[in-house]
C-alpha cells in the first residue's frame, strides 16, 4: 500500500512510519520535513499535498496542537488553536482526501485519552479529542467507496514522559512503538468508525 503519515517526523508519527514501513510504501510528510510539506491548518496546503502525491491507499495523521492551560484563565482564542489544528485540520485531511483517496482506501486520525481520562488543564484537549472521535464514529456511516475511517487514542508515550509526566501522574505509559500497533490494526485491518484505545 502506498500510506500517506502526516507528522512522520514526530515522536509517534517516527514509530507508526517503522511499523507501516516495514511492509509498505510510506509518503512521509510534516510542516517542515519529510517527503512532502503540509501545514494541516491550511486547506489550500493540504489541497497541494494530496496534488503532489497523488493516488494513495491510506492517510494516517500522526499530527496535531492543542493549547493547553487552566481552563480559568483560558479564552475562546486559546480554544480555537486545537479547533483549527488538532481537530478541522485532521477533519480537514480527510475532506480533502476523499477524491484522491483509492478506493477501499482508509483515514486514521489521533486522538488521545484525555477524551475520557482528563487530567488539569487538559479541557481544550479533550473537547478535540472528543469531536474527533464522534466525527470518525459519524463518517464512517457515510463515506463511500468502501473507503474506512478509524481514530486511535494514545495514552501518553513513554518517549513523553519528561514533557509531560508531570501532568499524567498515575497514568500508565505505552511506548510509541505499542500505539503504532493501533494504526497498523487500522489502515490494515477491515474495521471502520472504531476508536482504538492504547492505554497500557
Ligand atoms: N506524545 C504523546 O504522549 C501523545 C499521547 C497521546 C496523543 N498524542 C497525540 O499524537 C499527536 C502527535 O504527538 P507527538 O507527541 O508525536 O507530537 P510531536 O512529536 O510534536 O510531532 C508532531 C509532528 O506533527 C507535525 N506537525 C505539527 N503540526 C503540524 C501541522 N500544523 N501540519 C502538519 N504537520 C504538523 C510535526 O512536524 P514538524 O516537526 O515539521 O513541525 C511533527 O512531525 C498529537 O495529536 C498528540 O496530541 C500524543
Amino acid at each position: 500500500m502506498k500510506i500517506v503519515i502526516v507528522g512522520a517526523a514526530g515522536t509517534l508519527g517516527q514509530a507508526v512510519a517503522a511499523e507501516l514501513g516495514a511492509r509498505h510504501d510510506i509518503v512521509k510528510a510534516g510542516r517542515s520535513s519529510g517527503d512532502v510539506t503540509v501545514d494541516i491548518t491550511s486547506a489550500d496546503s493540504i489541497r497541494a499535498m494530496y496534488a503532489k502525491v497523488g493516488r494513495f491507499d491510506a492517510l494516517v495523521s500522526a499530527a496535531g496542537s492543542v493549547h493547553f492551560g487552566p481552563m480559568d484563565k483560558m479564552n475562546a482564542a486559546e480554544y480555537g488553536i486545537g479547533l483549527a489544528d488538532k481537530l478541522m485540520g485532521q477533519v480537514n485531511l480527510v475532506l480533502l482526501g476523499r477524491d484522491t483517496i483509492a478506493d477501499g482506501g482508509s483515514f486514521t486520525l489521533t486522538s488521545g485519552i484525555l477524551t475520557d481520562d482528563p487530567i488539569r488543564y487538559g479541557t481544550s484537549a479533550s473537547m478535540v479529542n472528543g469531536g474527533l472521535e464522534a466525527f470518525a464514529r459519524a463518517a464512517a456511516i457515510e463515506l463511500p467507496r468502501g473507503l474506512r475511517i478509524n481514530v486511535v487514542s494514545p495514552t501518553m508515550l513513554e518517549e513523553s514522559i519528561e514533557s509531560y509526566g508531570p501532568y499524567f501522574r498515575g497514568y500508565q505509559p505505552v511506548s510509541a512503538a505499542r500505539a503504532a500497533l493501533g494504526y497498523a490494526k487500522s489502515v490494515e485491518g477491515a474495521q471502520t468508525g472504531q476508536v482504538y484505545r492504547i492505554w497500557g
